[in-house]
């Protein structure tokens, strides 16, 4: 316990803060500290101001923990933000210029173009751009993001495809849980026996999201993948669990027609984050089941303890060229684990200020990713990205 890294949770009593809970108790390096909420929670015990959804018992020693003002002062240098995007858009700059890490869950400053969208096991190098942000220079403090729930499934199953055979188009429609809307969320006289087939700015995130994160790190900026993408998002009566019909249509990287095993060798294959030790990486993250009616919300969310994306269904697609289904864990792989293992990757890069304090170029800490990521990918292709361009 001792040695474990500090963190704080903004946003700890909602659907999301509760899952940061869950994941990090036993932590092999991160150990709640601090506990935040809005003012209805602020000075109560954590057991008080939350009303605990989850299938394990709340952690004792948290119950008794007392909530703090969403404030930076005493607050711990290493913040799980989970706040809507309204809130989060003045409250995460306020910590990042107080000089906190702040790993975030919300939309705020996803697509702001000095903030890195990751996911490590996609675009590890785009945390670069932390070294753009004026509060990295001025207090050390900077904001990373993770993408939203529905984006990161996708994206998982793309990626191997994108990187060996490239994409040009992308047709995707999601049918999404109700833990999605976080707590109380959609009510239940809405979503029993029902489809309700809009989520406020949802398709566009996706759209947009998914291109950042597939796009390449240009010196100070992310060039977004030439790629045309639409999405049509539903909200489905699931409680965890977001499935996605996908249609692609392929680039020409390969020079040949791409095979239905050339598809699941890319998935099998893609295992970028092998040897790096960050706890919460899944093995296998994306996972092919061979099976006509999987994957299935109910069967498969908790494949790699919630981390690991299923996809299934592989077959022809008569209007572009392939199409199959995509399911992930919305609120562990698509929110709380998400921005664990962001923070996993940032504390093995010596970004939680156990390294030298920023110079003003950014020069040392972007010496420092490149070198750390170049060894995540030489993990995987046996080669570095140093003198390729990649970074
Ligand atoms: N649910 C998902 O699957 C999912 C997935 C990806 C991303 N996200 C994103 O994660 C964020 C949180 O989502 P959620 O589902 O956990 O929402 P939620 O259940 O509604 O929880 C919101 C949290 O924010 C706190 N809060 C509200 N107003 C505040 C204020 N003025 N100051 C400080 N704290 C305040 C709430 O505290 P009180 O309890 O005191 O009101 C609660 O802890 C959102 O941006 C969401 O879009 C969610």
């Amino acid at each position: 316990m001792k040695n474990r890294q500090p963190i704080g949770i903004l946003g700890a009593t909602g659907m999301v803060g509760q899952r940061f809970i869950q994941l990090l108790e036993n932590h092999p390096w991160f150990e709640v500290a601090w506990l935040a909420a809005s003012d209805r929670s602020s000075g109560k015990t954590y057991g008080d101001a939350a009303k605990w959804r989850l299938d394990t018992p709340l952690p004792d020693r948290i119950a008794r923990m007392t909530v703090q003002p969403a404030e930076p002062f005493g607050a711990p240098k290493v913040i799980f933000a989970a706040l809507d995007a309204a809130i989060a858009r003045e409250m995460e700059p306020a910590f990042a210029n107080a000089g906190c890490a702040v790993v975030s869950n919300s939309s705020a400053y996803r697509m702001a173009a000095n903030v890195p969208l990751v996911i490590p096991e996609i675009n590890a190098e785009h945390l670069h751009l932390i070294e753009e942000q004026p509060s990295r220079a001025d207090s050390g403090g900077y904001m990373v993001t993770n993408p939203n729930c529905s984006t990161i499934g996708l994206v998982m199953a793309l990626k191997p495809i994108e990187e060996r055979f490239g994409i040009e188009q992308i047709f995707v429609t999601t049918m999404q849980a109700v833990s999605g809307a976080g707590y109380p969320g959609v009510p239940s006289m809405d979503i029993l026996g029902n489809v309700v087939p809009y989520i406020g700015s949802e398709e566009e995130k996706m759209e947009a999201e998914t291109l950042k994160l597939l796009g390449r790190l240009d010196g100070h900026a992310v060039t977004p993948l030439a790629a045309k993408i639409s999405a049509s998002c539903n909200r489905v009566a699931v409680e965890d669990g977001h499935t996605e019909s996908v249609s692609i249509k392929l680039g020409n990287k390969l020079g040949r027609k791409v095979t239905h095993e050339d598809l699941l060798a890319a998935w099998a294959e893609f295992r970028p984050l092998t040897g790096q030790g960050l706890p919460t990486a899944p093995d296998q993250p994306v996972q092919w089941t061979p099976q006509n009616d999987r994957p299935q919300p109910r069967l498969d969310r908790n494949r790699g303890n919630g981390m690991a994306v299923t996809v299934g269904r592989l077959r022809p697609c008569p209007v572009l060229d392939w199409k199959f289904t995509v399911l992930s864990h919305n609120t562990i792989r698509g929110a709380a684990g998400a921005a664990i293992l962001n923070a996993e990757l940032l504390a093995s890069l010596d970004k939680f200020g156990r390294e030298a304090p920023p110079d003003k170029s950014g020069a040392l800490q972007r010496k420092r990713t490149i070198e750390v990521v170049d060894d995540i990918v030489a993990g995987v292709f046996g080669g570095g990205t140093r003198g390729l361009g990649v970074i």
